[in-house]
């Protein structure tokens, strides 16, 4: 039976298969659909011994391998994110990076074979780097840095996410932050990544700074735009005039567009940020320091992915309205520093209809539904992405089901169908008993990833 795909109208894929130059990197990504970060729950694991945390395993390399196996793939692979502690994480699982780190031994040769498998048929790697803030889980650790000592509420979520209580950063932590991410730059070129993307979006720490709701401060990192742009901007320069990060590395952002929140970035000061990043020194002669910004929205409590909003109904984007609002601020296409969006994009015609407003499109679930989804829309064969079934369509539920494909890419097999009623059932049933079990798990840690498949199940595109 084949699977349930979401409509799109008939449209020429051309405008997708069109390659982009970054500057200043000079680098050229071959075609305009990227993979967007997903954290992948697949690296190593340890409850106490923390150094042994965060480091890539034979799955993660395999789902990267999956990701770049086809002759017409993603552009550009975005890694989940990569977090510069080993317990300021933003999920357990992730791969982790810190300045302890030096660029050989496993931990490296994991980032390697990474590189390595998700590069071998053209697609370019790009780190995704993070720190959590005041985001990060309290049973993971109870204490955290942010900008200002601001604690989040307790979610009421499936979870029931408890947050670490963050105290604000002095001048010798954000030195520290500075300093990790750079390494991670440094580290990540070693290793053969092309790039690297700051986690500036969803209300992580950089997010925290950029963000007049949760940044408070009254020294130079608080306050005006550019006051709040600071400690990206420092470390952007960091990275540009690093003698270990070759100079045509690529440096990406991802930015909120908007986030849902009373006090939250509007659209209008996510405009007045892209540009003021953009005007900062960094590269020279041709200004900003960063080759492509990556525009999404909202925070971990107030996520704003959903199609509910009426131009998102039109168009599938979640934020294209705001990033029609922003775009501008970096000038005419082609410009200088490209502009992507990520959120909620499923169809080619939606596709391609985003790049009348910017220069490149990502793609999150769907790549973790079809790791050919690339490959399969560039040579016409679908023209859209499978459509879960509607239990499994909202983000929260749609970042497990996603998890739990990443971690069967991971282990050689094809994804589960979500479109399909009785594999959805079976999920839902198996998703009911991990979220028992984590609940049982609490702060002692032991368990890692997303939810187990208990039953077998049919692969997709079948
Ligand atoms: C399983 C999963 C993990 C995610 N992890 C990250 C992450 O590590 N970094 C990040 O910036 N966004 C992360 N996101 C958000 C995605 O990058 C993307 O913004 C979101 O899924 C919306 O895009 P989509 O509708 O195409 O899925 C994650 C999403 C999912 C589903």
């Amino acid at each position: 039976m084949p699977s349930n795909r979401w409509k799109s109208e008939l449209v020429d894929v051309a405008p997708l298969r069109e390659p982009l130059v970054f500057r200043p990197s000079g680098r050229v990504v071959r075609n305009r659909l990227f993979k967007t970060a997903m954290t992948e729950g697949l690296a190593s694991w340890s409850p106490r011994d923390i150094s042994q945390r965060g480091m890539p395993t034979a799955a993660s390399v395999e789902l990267y391998r999956r990701w770049g196996e086809e002759a017409n793939t993603f552009g550009i692979i975005e890694t989940g994110n990569i977090d510069i502690e080993y317990d300021q994480i933003n999920a357990i699982g992730d791969m982790i990076i810190t300045l302890n780190d030096a660029p050989s031994g496993t931990r490296f040769e994991g980032f390697v074979s990474i590189a390595k498998a998700a590069k071998a048929n053209g697609a370019l790697i790009i780190g995704q780097t993070a720190h959590p803030g005041n985001q990060l889980h309290a049973h993971i650790r109870s204490n955290t840095i942010s900008a200002s000592d601001i604690q989040l509420v307790p979610k009421k979520g499936p979870l029931g996410e408890f947050y670490a209580k963050p105290r604000a950063a002095t001048q010798d932590d954000i030195d520290h932050i500075v300093a990790s991410f750079v390494h991670a730059a440094e580290y990540l070129a070693a290793a053969g990544f092309d790039g690297m993307q700051l986690h500036a979006a969803h209300g992580y720490l950089l997010a925290q700074f950029l963000s007049g709701r949760m940044n408070r401060r009254t020294d130079a990192y608080g306050g005006s735009i550019s006051n709040r742009a600071r400690i990206v901007v420092e470390i952007a320069q960091g990275v540009r005039s690093s003698p270990r990060v070759p100079k045509d590395f690529i440096l990406a952002i991802k930015l909120n567009s908007v986030e849902f929140q009373e006090g939250g970035l509007t659209a209008e000061e996510a405009r007045q940020l892209v540009a003021t990043i953009d005007a900062s020194e960094g590269s020279g002669e041709e200004g900003g320091p960063f080759d492509y910004v990556e525009l999404s929205g909202g925070t971990w409590h107030s996520t704003g992915m959903t199609w509910d909003r009426e131009s998102t109904r039109r168009r599938e984007a979640f934020f294209i309205e705001f990033a029609e609002k922003i775009v501008p601020a970096l000038g005419q296409s082609p410009r200088k520093t490209k502009v992507f969006i990520t959120g909620g994009i499923r169809s080619a015609a939606a596709m391609v209809g985003a790049l009348d407003v910017v220069d490149g499109v990502g793609l999150g679930r769907p790549a973790a539904q079809e790791p050919r989804i690339a490959n399969d829309i560039l040579e016409g064969r679908i023209t859209s992405s499978i459509k879960p079934q509607k239990a499994l369509e909202d983000i929260s539920m749609g970042l497990r089901l996603a998890g739990t494909q990443m971690g069967q890419i991971g282990k050689g097999e094809e994804p589960l169908d979500a479109s399909d009623e009785q594999a959805a059932r079976e999920f839902l049933a198996d998703e009911a008993k991990w979220h028992a079990a984590m609940m049982a798990d609490g702060d002692k840690l032991e368990l890692s990833g997303y939810v187990k498949l208990s039953t077998p199940q049919r692969p997709y595109g079948e």
